[in-house]
């Protein structure tokens, strides 16, 4: 909600997502390691700690690209998503240690920097077993870099959510420079049979979970009440669409309906003085894109799901200090119908929530907008 500095709320919650986390990581690279030197005692210490840090940042990154699919199929998977911010550190920080180890531990010893020594050791851009994927490791690198420093919602309020979105897409960029440098270089060598397992496995589930998420939103949305090419709801002449009835919106909860292409979210909630409304705003939280129609009405206010930043429904704009805006869209009633103008207003434009008299005296249903 807030356009400026925030304090990271640190509730109980984060610090054991953070303790396991580190627990995990730590028992990863003592078994990788005790493991490592079992299996092939003619390496070192350091070589299997380097190999160790790298493989954990992978397992990591694959983990964090697989948690934004696995949220939208179960809802139980969004604590994670939550904290997907300090996972992607820890698999910088990680990626960090593997990399600046391997310069150390590999290229420190003759009398050229490291880097060019990184670099220049293999010498061919175009001989697949000779490729400098140290190179495709330091990009990625670079741009994981970018990622983990601009990770605070300082750096997203800051930079803009398009801009920082862009930017945090990146990570799939970074992924496949990752793969490039491992099929390059790790794999160049005989052996690492669960590496050579492990990574086009990895790449198949991810694949698979993007897939099959994507073509559950898009059936979901084919589901959804359309305006627009869907041969949904018909359009009234002054351009307002019938998307529902007032009882299929959950109380205190959205119908998510679509409007010329756009998700719309069509709340039902109870005001101060307990009248029932109607409001309908745009479906994208503007912290980082999280399905407002999938949330609640918590004080009076619109409730992202993902982070809870909250939107008051007659205007879309987070209740002061906070400074962000949602589109609003139109909204009346012809009996228990809700209609909608599907063009959207301008974040933050006032739009009167529809009044809906749940049980009227007498006569016919009570209609106001
Ligand atoms: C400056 C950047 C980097 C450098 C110089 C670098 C260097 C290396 C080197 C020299 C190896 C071979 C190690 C060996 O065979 O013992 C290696 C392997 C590997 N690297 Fe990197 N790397 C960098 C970035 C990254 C990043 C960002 C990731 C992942 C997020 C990564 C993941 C891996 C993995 C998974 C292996 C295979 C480990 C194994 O053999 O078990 N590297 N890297
Ligand atoms: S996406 Fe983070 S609060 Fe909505």
């Amino acid at each position: 909600m807030s356009a400026g500095y925030r304090v990271v709320l640190w509730t109980p919650y984060k610090k054991r997502h953070d303790a396991v986390l580190a627990l995990a990581v730590a028992l990863y690279l003592g078994c990788f390691v005790a493991l490592g030197l079992t299996r092939d005692p003619s390496t070192t210490i350091e070589t299997q700690l380097i190999r160790g840090f790298g493989t954990c940042a992978l397992v990591l990154l694959h983990l964090i690209l697989a948690i934004g699919p696995l949220a939208r199929l179960d809802s139980r998977f969004l604590p994670l998503l939550y904290n997907r911010r300090h996972l992607g550190v820890t698999m910088f920080l990680l990626a960090l240690a593997h990399g600046g180890f391997a310069l150390v531990q590999f290229h420190a010893q003759g009398d050229v920097h490291p880097l060019v020594s990184a670099l220049s050791s293999h010498g061919s851009l175009v001989t697949q077993s000779r490729f400098p994927f140290e190179l495709l490791g330091l990009l990625a690198l670079l741009w994981l870099f970018l990622m983990a420093a601009t990770s605070h919602d300082f750096w997203l309020a800051n930079l803009t959510a398009p801009v920082w979105k862009a930017l945090h897409m990146g990570v799939y960029v970074a992924y496949g420079l990752v793969v490039l440098h491992v099929a390059l270089g790790a794999l160049q060598d005989p052996g690492q049979p669960v590496l050579r397992a492990g990574l086009p496995i990895g790449f198949a589930v991810l694949a698979t979970l993007h897939l099959v998420a994507g073509s559950r939103e898009v059936a979901a949305d084919r589901e959804a009440p359309q305006a627009a090419g869907g041969g949904g709801m018909a359009s009234r002449d002054d351009g307002f669409v019938a998307v529902c009835r007032v009882g299929e919106i959950p109380e205190e909860r959205a119908t998510l309906v679509v409007l010329a292409g756009e998700r719309v979210a069509v709340f039902r909630y109870r005001d101060v003085d307990g009248r029932q409304r109607i409001a309908a705003v745009s479906n994208v939280c503007r912290h980082q894109n999280g399905p407002l129609g999938e949330g609640r009405i918590v004080d009076g206010c619109i409730t992202c799901p993902w982070h809870g930043y909250q939107y008051r429904p007659e205007d879309g704009a987070s209740p002061p200090p906070f400074t962000e805006k949602i589109p609003t869209f139109r909204v009346r009633l012809d009996g228990d119908l809700v209609l909608v103008d599907p063009r959207p207003l301008a974040p933050g434009t006032h739009s009167e929530p529809a009044i809906h008299h749940d049980a009227p005296a007498a006569g016919p249903a009570a209609v106001e907008s």
